[in-house]
């Protein structure tokens, strides 16, 4: 299955609601369906979609910006191509997708450098990727900031509960705030159990759910174990219910 064109998929949510989990899984999915590379982009200033991917991360982008203004300038560089050229080598390569973190934008609360070079970073980058896949927390800094590429589709993770729902709410509500109203949005409820319907339906409210994930125990288990949950075996109820959303993101995708 193949994408014409690139596809930024932003997975937000409340703290805790499997953002990373669902990213990791997307991640592996898009792979398996061919969409590759994938470039994988951890937005949570608490770094930890690379656990969940099961790679090393050397360095953040929020890292490397105290140093492009204190280290010298290779000669015959000026800032800027410096920037690109460093914010490059902040990618960790792996096989079929890279990832990039954004990492903490310390002291000042900013990167030292403008976000709008960030932001043309991001965007130059993305292009040379079918597939991007950004785990994000709920406040949608980075896209208010313009610091990683605008959602072709925002995925809003919630647990099946009433005030988990309604934060998914209040996150539409934010995304819209930001410019976001014509971009598809869809509600994923993760750790359902049994049968048990979500507190509520919000499809009336254009937050349609895309995905119903089950409470998985071996995903438990991989967390138990620090063992990377983007990869946990065959049989997995939640890697079989992303395996289904990926393949949904990217019929939306094509379209
Ligand atoms: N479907 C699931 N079944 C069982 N456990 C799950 C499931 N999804 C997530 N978890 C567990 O819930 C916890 C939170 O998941 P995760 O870290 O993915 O959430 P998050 O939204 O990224 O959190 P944060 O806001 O802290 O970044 C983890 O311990 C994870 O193993
Ligand atoms: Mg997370």
């Amino acid at each position: 299955m193949g994408v014409n064109r690139t596809c930024t998929i932003v997975v937000c949510g409340k703290g805790g609601t499997g953002k990373t989990t669902i990213s990791g899984l997307l991640v592996r999915s898009f792979l398996e369906a061919g969409a590759r590379p994938v470039l994988a982009v951890d937005a949570d200033p608490n770094a930890n979609l690379h656990e969940a991917l099961g790679v090393d991360l050397a360095e953040t982008l929020g890292w490397m910006r105290e140093e492009a203004f204190t280290r010298s300038i290779p000669p015959g560089m000026d800032r800027t191509s410096y920037i690109k050229y460093r914010f490059r080598k902040v990618l960790v390569e792996a096989e079929g997708f890279d990832l990039l973190a954004m990492g903490r934008p310390e002291g000042t609360g900013c990167y030292c450098f403008p976000n709008s070079l960030l932001g043309e970073c991001m965007h130059l980058l993305g292009e040379d990727y079918p597939i991007t896949v950004v785990d994000s927390e709920a406040g949608l800094e980075h896209i208010s900031r313009g610091t990683v590429r605008r959602p072709d589709i925002l995925l809003i993770v919630s647990d099946p509960g009433m005030r988990g729902l309604r934060t998914a709410r209040r996150i539409r509500d934010l995304a819209v705030s930001l410019g976001l109203g014509k971009t598809p949005m869809y509600l994923v409820i993760n750790r359902c159990k049994g049968e048990k319907a979500p507190a509520e339906d919000l499809s009336g409210e254009g937050l349609p759910l895309l995905a119903a994930i089950p409470e998985d125990a071996a995903v438990e288990d991989a967390d138990l174990r620090g063992a990377p949950v983007a990869w946990v075996g065959e049989g997995s109820g939640a890697l079989a219910a992303v395996r289904g959303l990926a393949a949904a993101v990217l019929d939306r995708c094509g379209r």
